[in-house]
């Protein structure tokens, strides 16, 4: 599962997932639930049953390898979010056969075998691939910051530790003191500043 994982992140916008995943077009954090449940009535009941199988199968028998859906992608999943979306119903692609449409809507032309969304995850070329890296965030810079700190007072105070000049031992005791007082200080501020994001539905 973790090369599915890695392949939202393939820096290349032919790979669906990878692209939902890093324009924010689907929850982070729940990206993988989003085109795996099916959004039929039972669709949340459903897929944590299956998610029970899928334990039973990882602890106690064989997982299949390689990984296979349990039944072919259902084009309701993609139309769930893009069913009405004039980025959908207008693009020159679907509309250019006018048949075509109406057919993706009945799940008779599959919206990720046939056609231009056929690079999915492609987890066999993930070996070749470049990936995305997503910046850091304040809270991590700063918290890297205070690290940074706290190491090189750390250091200070130990070649301190071995001077033996009086003057220069107690100059380096309070350089040492001070970046690792800063240390403290930017980290507690990282922690006070954090941003209160709602959380997520
Ligand atoms: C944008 C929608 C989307 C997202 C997000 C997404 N997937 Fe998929 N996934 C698909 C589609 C479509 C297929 C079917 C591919 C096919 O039929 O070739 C698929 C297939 C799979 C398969 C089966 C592969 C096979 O050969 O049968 C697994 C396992 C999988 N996805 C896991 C994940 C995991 C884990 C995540 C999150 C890290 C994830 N998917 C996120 C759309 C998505
Ligand atoms: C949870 C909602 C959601 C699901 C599920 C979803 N998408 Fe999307 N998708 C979006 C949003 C939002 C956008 C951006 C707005 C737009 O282009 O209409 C988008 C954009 C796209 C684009 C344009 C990407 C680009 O490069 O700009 C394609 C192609 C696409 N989706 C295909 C699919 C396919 C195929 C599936 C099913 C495997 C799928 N989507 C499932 C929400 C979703």
């Amino acid at each position: 599962m973790e090369d599915y994982g890695k392949s939202l992140r393939v820096d290349d916008r032919s790979f669906v997932p990878a692209t939902h995943f890093q324009y924010g077009l689907v929850p982070r954090d729940q990206a993988c639930y989003t085109c795996h449940t099916d959004y039929t009535m039972y669709g949340d009941v459903n897929s944590k049953l299956r998610g029970l199988k899928h334990l039973y199968a990882y602890y106690i028998g064989k997982p299949s390898q390689p990984i296979k859906l349990y039944r072919p992608y259902n084009n309701r999943e993609c139309l769930h979010c893009h069913l009405g979306a004039r980025s959908f119903e207008e693009s020159e692609a679907h509309t250019k056969d006018p048949q075509a449409l109406s057919r993706m809507k009945l799940n008779q032309l599959n919206c990720s075998t046939s056609g231009r969304h056929n690079i999915i995850h492609n987890v066999g070329q993930l070996k070749d691939a470049t990936f995305w890296k997503e910046p850091a965030t304040k809270i991590e810079r700063r918290i890297r910051l205070a690290g940074s700190l706290l190491i090189a007072g750390l250091l200070v105070e130990l070649v301190t530790l071995r001077w033996w000049r009086p003057t220069a031992f107690l100059f380096f005791l309070l350089l040492g003191g001070a970046l690792m007082a800063l240390g403290i200080g930017v980290y507690l501020l990282s922690l006070v500043s954090a941003e209160n994001k709602p959380p997520a539905e």
